[in-house]
């Protein structure tokens, strides 16, 4: 995503002040608006006063706090998990994923549209890694076939939830692909985390399933309203990434005041499941508005409203127009997983409210 001349300056929320305008606002990750909750900013405020910003050393020096035992109680609780392993970004999530979970005969398939942190990822794995069409199962199935060594195991690599076109990952689908080979699936769960499932834990839970062949990491940054990726899982599985990742054990932890931001917007999102209701219930009224006016839309528990260029259609041209009527939505040109040519990206919070979604869907109506 190019960098815009936009300055936000106001926390964010429904609406925002951007270039000292007040807009409603559809852009961004926060998609429960945990980032600039009461409860949140004094958590920040009162650690950074007692504390100061951080430990400035590791984890396996001095660096344990109570600040990190809480967050990973709060983590523990919302994930129902038995531990959680954070690391100074959800960027980082897969490349720890594939540096501490694969072994000599993995060979990687990724999604042509993952996300740039799969690309790295795989690259500095060094594994032999082959590219499927974007959520193909056709494809995936085909590549496999053709191009598995004798002695190889695949391990198949994606988003969850794309951060642009707001399409799931076809999770089911892949694993009865695997399955005859033994195959794992690693899932970078940014955008599904906080959202997803009936307890918002994210895919696996949009799907109902448990598996011990799919592995998630998430961040914390976006619908869970604080900072830094995390994964979580069995007390023994954990410790053994934590033990022998580079990243986890080079890299300096969460600063103190993230830390203490992010346990108590988790514990707000667990113990507030009224905000993904409403989350949910302002996704649908925006898609089923949106549809009803003329945009091809599926009905998906997703926030992200992707609508991509097309003739009459130009998201740039658009988007300013939006801005002139007071409403903020990103355009987006060449972020991974962007339609070709470019689109406008909607992005639904907990606290829109039904005006705001009218008039977004009524500003929409005449570009379908
Ligand atoms: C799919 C995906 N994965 C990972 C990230 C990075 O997460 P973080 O911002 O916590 O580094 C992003 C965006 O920020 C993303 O869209």
């Amino acid at each position: 995503m190019a960098h815009t001349d936009h300055h936000i300056q106001s926390p964010i929320g429904p609406r925002v002040t951007i270039d000292s305008r007040e807009v409603d606002y559809f852009c961004g990750t926060g998609y429960l608006c945990l980032q600039s909750h009461p409860e949140v900013i004094r958590a920040a405020g009162d650690v950074l006063q007692k504390y100061g910003l951080s430990t400035a050393a590791s984890r396996g020096g001095f660096g344990e706090h109570p600040v990190y035992d809480e967050l990973e109680k709060q983590a523990c609780r919302y994930f129902d998990t038995e531990k959680a392993l954070f690391f100074p970004s959800g960027y980082m999530g897969m490349s720890i994923l594939l540096q501490t979970e694969t072994t000599a005969n993995d060979h990687i398939f990724i999604d042509s549209g993952a996300h740039y942190s799969l690309w790295d990822a795989a690259q500095t794995s060094t594994k032999v890694t082959t590219v499927f069409r974007h959520r193909s199962p056709g494809d995936l199935a085909e590549k496999i076939r053709a191009g598995l060594q004798p002695g190889e195991r695949p391990l198949v690599i994606s988003d969850a939830v794309f951060p642009v076109s707001g399409e799931i990952a076809p999770l089911p689908d892949y694993l009865s692909i695997i399955e005859p080979y033994h195959g794992r699936i690693f899932l970078d769960d940014a955008h599904g985390a906080g959202v997803l499932g009936e307890h918002g834990r994210g895919i696996l839970d949009h799907y109902n399933l448990i598996s011990e062949d799919v592995k998630t990491s998430g961040t914390l940054a976006k619908a869970l309203g604080g900072y830094g990726g995390i994964i979580t899982g069995p007390a023994e599985w954990i410790d053994r990434v934590d033990q022998s990742s580079g990243v986890v054990t080079g890299a300096s932890p969460l600063p103190l005041v993230t830390a203490a931001a992010s346990a108590k917007a988790l514990e707000i999102a667990r113990t507030n499941p009224v905000l993904r209701e409403t989350l949910r219930v302002n996704i649908k009224m925006a898609r089923d508005g949106l549809r009803s006016a003329g945009w091809d839309l599926e009905d998906t528990p997703v926030p992200i409203i992707c609508l991509p260029s097309r003739k009459n259609f130009s998201p740039g041209v658009v988007c300013s127009r939006l801005i002139e009527h007071g409403i903020a939505v990103d355009h987006v040109r060449n972020y991974t997983s962007t339609p070709a040519g470019g689109a406008l990206r909607v992005a639904v919070c907990a606290l829109h409210s039904a005006d705001q979604i009218t008039r977004l869907v009524d500003a929409l109506s005449d570009s379908a």
